[in-house]
């Protein structure tokens, strides 16, 4: 069975360099409909863009891959080798248990990082899930840091709208997702992106969505010039390489630049600009 789906898959490995919810990846390895590959907000998530992104790349949803590699500095480096392990339903069984709403999401995010990986990704994924904006949960100094939670509004109340921290529903998204991942072998990591091995085998794309230049909400960062760098040194190693930006990168290894974003207002702020540059493999 793993074998059929192996020789299927077109895309050898797939490696998304700062993954957050990993939209895009997932969208290539699953083709699943977009509520069923994505279980939080997240700031920057690329959820609704993914099928765009791989069809200006020259790929499709649902295309297929057969290695995963997830890696983000963030606490989502941490959550996917999570999922993508055994002990996913584990996750699943604990969000499952949390009661709904503000305080539940409070008290959780008050209280010290749990120390077990089962039990920390499963709190990080209800923090997660109702922070305001979609903004990252983080830990520092073994405590989360959060820019607090999304409340509803009275008129979303009145439309019948439910607490953010939805334990029932986001135990069964979570759990859709990490049955999604049992099709493809995940190499799920929490490095900095230029600490993850440059392995390039068949049909490999490296996908790298950094926090952008004008942008700010994250943890951590990834300069232009190290943007640029691993650009180039996944192009060299054999790889296609994609890079998200609110801007066109320059690499200089005859990349090509594509808007994302459809205009539709003039007024359009040029930070919120989505544009993909696209090296395609050496050998393509
Ligand atoms: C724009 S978000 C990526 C969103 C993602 N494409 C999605 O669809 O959810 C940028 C991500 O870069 C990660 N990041 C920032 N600096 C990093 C670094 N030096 N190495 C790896 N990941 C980093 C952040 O933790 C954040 O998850």
């Amino acid at each position: 069975m793993q074998a059929d789906l192996f020789a299927q898959a077109k895309i050898a490995r797939f490696v998304s360099l700062s993954c957050g919810t990993a939209a895009v990846a997932l969208a290539a390895a699953l083709g699943k409909p977009r509520a069923d590959r994505v279980f939080t907000t997240y700031l920057g998530g690329k959820s609704r863009d993914a099928a765009r992104i791989l069809s200006l790349a020259g790929l499709a949803e649902g295309q297929g891959v057969r290695t995963l590699v997830l890696n983000d500095l963030g606490q989502f480096g941490e959550v996917w080798g999570v999922l993508a392990s055994p002990r996913w339903a584990e996750v699943v069984e604990v969000i499952a248990s949390m009661e709904p709403g503000e305080e539940q999401w409070r008290a959780l995010a008050s209280a010290p990082v749990p120390v077990c990986p089962v039990r920390r990704s499963a709190v990080w994924v209800a923090l997660q899930a109702g922070s305001v904006m979609g903004k990252p949960v983080v830990v520092r100094d073994g405590r989360w840091k959060t820019h607090g939670y999304a409340r509803l509004s009275p008129a979303a109340v009145k439309l019948g709208f439910t607490a953010r921290l939805n334990p029932p529903t986001l135990a069964s998204k979570v759990s859709v997702v990490a049955r999604g991942l049992a099709r493809c072998e995940v190499v799920a990591s929490q490095r900095d992106a230029r600490a993850v091995p440059v392995v390039v085998d068949g049909l490999t794309v490296v996908y790298l969505d950094p926090p952008y230049r004008e942008g700010t909400g994250y943890e951590y960062n990834l300069s232009r010039s190290d943007v640029v760098e691993l650009g180039t040194a996944w192009h060299v190693a054999g790889a296609k390489v994609l890079i998200s930006e609110s801007e066109p990168v320059v690499i200089g290894r005859g990349e090509t630049h594509h808007k994302v974003s459809v205009q539709t207002d003039q007024r359009e702020r040029p930070d919120r600009q989505e544009w993909l540059t696209v090296l395609e493999a050496p050998d393509a």
